[in-house]
């Protein structure tokens, strides 16, 4: 039986592509379902292109109320009965008393060398830090934001004259490549660190 891989985004889901397009026959998992919090994410038209189910919990109605989106959140994929949970571009903080529901089943990727800047504008504050590499983590998800054991990571280095925006377009094609990696031994239940050094 395959593992069942539901996947958050908020955006365009190029990182949600990349896991579904590595997810063929041969592959020990399969996607299920696309949930986005947002009904403008581009990646809703691209899971639907590819026939995955799809839902969206739009968090904006939830005005703030976050124990309420997070019940619609798990709702939703209590329904789609995932084995593993890939957020994917989420920009949406889930509260311990949501991850902890997923323990074990939910990984994230994120935009740096974690520990190394937890949190938004990876980018810049590794810039601002003068690395002199950077790069990005796929971890698993507890409830301490990017905190998580890590599986995998990819790691570039910083050029001269380099902006946040030539760090994200390095290391976005990194992410697309170690995120399926990791993902594939973690459904086989492999749990070895991987790491992808890159230019
Ligand atoms: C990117 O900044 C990526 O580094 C992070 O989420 C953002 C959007 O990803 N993981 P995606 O294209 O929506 O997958």
């Amino acid at each position: 039986m395959k593992k069942r891989v539901a996947i958050l985004i908020s955006g365009g889901g190029s990182n949600m592509e990349a896991l579904v397009r590595d997810m063929d026959e041969s592959h020990p998992a399969e996607p299920v379902l696309v949930l986005a919090n947002n009904p403008n994410a581009g990646g809703l038209a691209k899971a639907e292109a590819r026939g995955i189910p799809t839902a969206c919990i739009d968090h904006r109605l939830y005005k703030g109320d976050r124990p309420a989106f997070e019940a619609a959140l798990h709702s939703a994929l209590e329904k789609a009965a995932p084995d593993i949970i890939c957020l994917a571009g989420f920009m949406r903080i889930l509260t311990p008393a949501f991850t902890s529901r997923w323990q074990g089943k939910m990984l994230n990727i994120h935009p740096s060398i974690l520990p190394l800047f937890r949190g938004l504008h990876t980018h810049q504050r590794a810039l601002e830090a003068g690395m002199a590499v950077h790069g990005c983590t796929v971890h698993e998800v507890t409830g301490e934001l990017d905190g998580g054991p890590i599986l995998g990571q990819a790691v570039i280095g910083v050029r001269a004259g380099d902006t946040p925006d030539d760090l994200a377009a390095r290391i976005l094609p990194m992410e697309h490549r170690l995120y399926p990696a990791v993902l594939k031994r973690f459904a086989l239940g492999e749990r070895g660190k991987l790491a992808h050094l890159g230019g």
